[in-house]
């Protein structure tokens, strides 16, 4: 698997939370008085935005209700099945759950359905669940049972309880789970418990539990050294993307034989595979990929000779691939990839996998390939991770008819035709990272996604078939014009359903043709980094789904034209180093996140709609001659101002026939501390405004420091005046700040100082008077920060300030100490240096820190 495994894994628990729908089931018999009212109490007591339970109403039969199903017998309520379905936006934004159920439920009222076995609130955003008997509820009902205190009633007859995926439910304590003793399947995988310490005593507790869902419940605990673990009936066990930090728990296996599914993936498990493991003997499927497991794949794993899925990708394992694997006749899906496995593989390890469906072989290095250039595989793949060294594939590869999805890394490779002909039926083909020399004149390709970015293809752009959907073939060395892949004649009759294109970083030349009214579904294009010239050709504002534009790092010019506006979608505008001309656009959609129109020739003011677009939160028009001042409602910008994680994100989701989710990460090269960088997995952690190198005037609008979220703001290189006010210290999240080469005047507030994350600032070749704050962190930075205002003094500059005696003020006359021109350009130049260093690891940190972030 690739290195977006983890999240991949992720997500598609979610896109199988997600694509559930709701099923009911009706019967012609009439609900009994009692259920109708617990099922009417329970919806009084929680929160249904969209009205889903508006089929809940007195006037109707309990039976007929959506979700609800009764005993065609006894009329009584057996099912409860809730699940709130949702989609999967485009970007990776915050899931929009507004619709769901919400609140607190209360599950010792729905105990009280006394013929309950099956209860479904999967995907819901219930926020809390109530147990007891507490008597808050707004409601009565005038039933024999309401004359007693509501307790939770031990339940005979649940059998299915499914909660998981309600990603704000904190569950503190799992003791319910006593009166629940029938219980045969527990779902409850995405719920945070990280409050439950006793949370495998009290599971184990149930007799007759075949299924434990617990996946990233934010446990801690898998007591590993417990001996037993009173599970008799247990057949499937996922705890995966719990962080245990422990050894595999012995009580696992002394599971009764039965267990067919052992699943702690990305758990931080240490230690190696114990012999023990061999006492599960009817273990269909093991699935310990992405720990921190060691030492060998023992000889003794042949011996489980009923697995099926055997998936111990992402660890550090090492050593040989035991030829005993080999002898797994049932094996479907094998995953050693990423690995430190050293030694030949050959066809005896895969001699009797005839069954084997999915195979992950990649590592780096690669693992030598000793393949009988005759053998003929026993199995048909359909998924292949494979690496390997040499100059040619191995030959069994063109055996293989049923490939869907080919992934190749980290290997080196001369790509004849025939190799072009075999990956034209293969839908999925990732290929990126690789040395793969080829020549792609004239090659027509046919896969649903082809990713062959960072390679060594020359020639032209290849041809498209009308199943492509993603292209990548950015990094390498492509040139021509870009139209034999978007002006190819023979696709005139179909319709294409490309959504990505991206052929950045290659040496293409020429315009950008007139041909995108083919390409109608594209989503996001990158064409930057080439050598393309010309205008934007109007036919673009066809492109009515696009999200992203990437033109960057080209030699086009002109205006922008207005047939853009039709671009409604448009989120990611990037012209960045370019020779355009004209005023800003001001017709960017609302829903904008990022723009970027960086060194060009835009003249013109600031227009005011950029206030409207309350998610933009990269705005970058440094570099151009934009005139006049800084407009006043920039503080519109709601993802600017609002301190709070924003809840979208620059990640393009696509979702490949239901099978895998492909992310997408989109990139910008931004200035901030100094130095520019491609912000990629941590741009949605970056707020910006680069306004540097125009011409603006006038003061900065008070209302602009209450963009409490901006990290980075630079407005260097301008003619602005006025002095700093004392509310710049309200931009808490501020790291990056750069006023310099302006007019300002004044002292230097103290107030800045309260900025506590301040890493760079530069108000240098300004008009400051007066003393830096002493006592502060302002005292930190090196002199060049400061340096150019005649009438500044205190260190970290050389100039002392002298205090008059009747002066109350900081108001201070500078001397100059010494007028030594070449000390200070000395001054200046360790001072750029260090900040560059400075600035390196900070953002260095910040992708790292993020990293954590998100896999947690
Ligand atoms: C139910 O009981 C409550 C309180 O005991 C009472 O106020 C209410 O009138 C009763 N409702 C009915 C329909 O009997
Ligand atoms: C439910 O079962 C528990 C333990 O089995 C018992 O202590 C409790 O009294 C029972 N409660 C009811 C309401 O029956
Ligand atoms: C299994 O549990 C029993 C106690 O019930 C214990 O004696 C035995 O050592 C355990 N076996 C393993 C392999 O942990
Ligand atoms: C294990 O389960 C059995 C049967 O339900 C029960 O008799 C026994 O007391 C349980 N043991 C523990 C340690 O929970
Ligand atoms: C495969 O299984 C057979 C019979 O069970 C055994 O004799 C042989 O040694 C095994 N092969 C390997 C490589 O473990
Ligand atoms: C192109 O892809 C389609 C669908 O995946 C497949 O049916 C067809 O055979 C492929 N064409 C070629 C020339 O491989
Ligand atoms: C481009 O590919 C080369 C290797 O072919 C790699 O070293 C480099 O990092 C890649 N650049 C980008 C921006 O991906
Ligand atoms: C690629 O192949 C075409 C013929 O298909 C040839 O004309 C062209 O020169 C080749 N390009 C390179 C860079 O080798
Ligand atoms: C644009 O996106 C919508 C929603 O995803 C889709 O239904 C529509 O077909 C797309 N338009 C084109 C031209 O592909
Ligand atoms: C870009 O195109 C110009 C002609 O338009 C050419 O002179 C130049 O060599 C090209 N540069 C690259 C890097 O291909
Ligand atoms: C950019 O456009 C200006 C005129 O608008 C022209 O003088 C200049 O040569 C162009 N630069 C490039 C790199 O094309
Ligand atoms: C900015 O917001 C204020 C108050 O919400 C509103 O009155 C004003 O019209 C907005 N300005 C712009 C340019 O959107």
């Amino acid at each position: 698997m690739d290195t977006s495994s983890p999240y991949a894994l992720i997500f598609a628990c979610l896109l199988w939370a997600m694509m559930f729908d709701a099923g009911t089931c009706n019967f012609n018999n009439r609900c009994r008085e009692k259920d109708t009212q617990v099922l009417l109490n329970f919806k009084t007591g929680i929160m249904d935005p969209s009205g889903i339970l508006s089929s809940w109403s007195n006037q109707q039969n309990c039976c007929e209700w959506r979700g609800v199903t009764c005993d065609r017998i006894n009329s009584r309520v057996t099912h409860l099945s809730l699940p709130c379905s949702t989609s999967i936006p485009n970007y990776m934004d915050k899931e929009d759950k507004s619709h769901c159920l919400t609140g607190t439920f209360s599950l010792s009222l729905l105990m009280e359905l006394e013929f309950l076995s099956y209860l479904d609130l999967r995907n819901n955003d219930f926020l809390a669940i109530q147990f007891d008997s507490v008597h808050n509820h707004n409601y009565y009902y005038n039933l024999s049972v309401s004359n007693r205190p509501r307790q939770f009633l031990n339940s005979s007859t649940l059998r299915h309880l499914d909660l998981s995926f309600n990603e704000n439910l904190v569950i503190n304590s799992l003791q319910f789970l006593f009166r629940m003793s029938s219980l045969e399947n527990l779902y409850i995988s995405g719920v945070d418990l990280h409050m439950e310490t006793n949370w495998l005593q009290l599971v184990t507790m149930l007799p007759s539990l075949s299924v434990l869902q617990m996946s990233y419940c934010q446990l801690k605990d898998l007591s590993p050294s417990l001996q037993h673990a009173n599970f008799t009936a247990l057949k499937i066990l996922d705890l995966s993307g719990n962080k245990f930090h422990s050894e595999l728990p012995k009580w696992l296996f002394n599971l009764s034989c039965g267990v067919s599914s052992v699943s702690i993936g990305l758990c931080s498990l240490t230690g190696q595979l114990p012999k023990e493991l061999l006492n599960l003997r009817h273990l269909e499927e093991l699935i310990l990929l992405h720990n921190d497991l060691n030492g060998p794949i023992p000889d003794w794993i042949g011996e489980l000779d009923h697995l099926q899925y055997l998936m111990l990708d992402e660890n550090m394992f090492s050593g040989i691939i035991p030829k005993s694997l080999g002898n797994l006749s049932s094996l479907t899906h094998l995953s050693l990839g990423s690995n430190k496995f050293t030694g030949v593989v050959s066809e005896r390890n895969f001699a009797k996998m005839s069954k084997l469906k999915s195979l992950d072989i990649q590592s780096s290095p690669p693992l030598i390939f000793d393949f009988d250039s005759h053998w003929i595989p026993p199995f048909q793949l359909e998924e292949l991770w494979l690496s390997f060294s040499g100059p040619h594939l191995p030959a069994w590869l063109y055996t293989q008819r049923s490939i869907q999805s080919l992934s190749i890394y980290g290997s080196w490779f001369q790509a004849p035709d025939k190799f072009w002909n075999f990956v034209s039926r293969v839908p999925e083909l990732t290929l990126e990272d690789n040395s793969i020399v080829g020549n792609l004149s004239n090659i027509l390709l046919n896969s649903t996604v082809i990713r062959l970015s960072s390679n060594r293809l020359k020639g032209s752009l290849p041809r498209l078939s009308p199943n492509v959907a993603v292209v990548r073939l950015s990094n390498n060395s492509l040139s021509g014009s870009i139209s034999p892949l978007l002006c190819d004649r023979k696709m005139l009759n179909w319709k294409s359903n490309l959504v990505y294109l991206d052929i950045s970083l290659n040496h293409l030349s020429g315009g950008l043709t007139s041909c995108w009214e083919k390409w109608k579904s594209l989503i996001h294009v990158n064409l930057g980094s080439n050598n393309l010239t010309g205008k934007i050709p109007p036919s673009m504002g066809l492109l009515s789904n696009l999200t992203s534009l990437h033109l960057h790092e080209n030699k086009l010019y002109g205006e922008i034209p207005p047939s853009l506006q039709n671009c409604h979608s448009l989120l990611i505008f990037n012209v960045r180093e370019n020779n355009f001309t004209g005023n800003i656009p001001n017709w960017i959609p609302h829903a904008a996140k990022a723009l970027q129109l960086r060194s060009n020739h835009f003249s013109g003011s600031i227009p005011a709609q950029i206030c409207q677009m309350s998610s933009l939160f990269i705005l970058d028009i440094a570099d151009n001659t934009i005139s006049g001042h800084i407009p006043t409602c920039l503080c519109n910008i709601t993802a600017l101002n609002n301190v709070s994680h924003r809840e979208f994100s620059t990640t393009l989701l696509y979702n490949f026939s239901n099978r895998s989710l492909y992310f997408f990460e989109e990139s910008l090269k931004l200035v901030t501390k100094g130095l520019a960088l491609e912000y990629e997995n941590n741009l949605q952690f970056m707020n910006l405004i680069d306004m540097s190198s125009n011409n603006l005037s006038g003061t900065i609008p008070l209302q602009m420091f209450s963009l409490f979220g901006l990290a980075s703001l630079n407005l260097s290189h301008n003619k602005l005046t006025g002095k700093l006010p004392d509310e710049i210290g309200n931009m808490k999240n501020l790291e990056s700040l750069d006023f310099s080469v302006n007019q300002f005047s004044g002292e230097i507030p103290e107030a800045l100082s309260k900025l506590s994350f301040l890493g760079f600032l530069n108000l240098s070749f300004n008009s400051f008077t007066g003393k830096i704050p002493s006592g502060t962190q302002l005292q930190g930075f090196d002199a060049i920060s400061y340096i150019g205002n005649s009438d500044l003094c205190g260190p970290p500059l050389t100039k002392i300030c002298f205090k008059s005696s009747d002066d109350k003020s900081r108001d201070t006359k500078p001397i100059d100490e010494n007028g030594d021109k070449s000390e200070f350009f000395s001054w200046f130049h360790t001072g750029l240096e260090s900040g560059f260093v400075a600035g390196f690891l900070g953002v260095f940190c910040a992708i790292l820190l993020n990293r954590k972030w998100r896999e947690a």
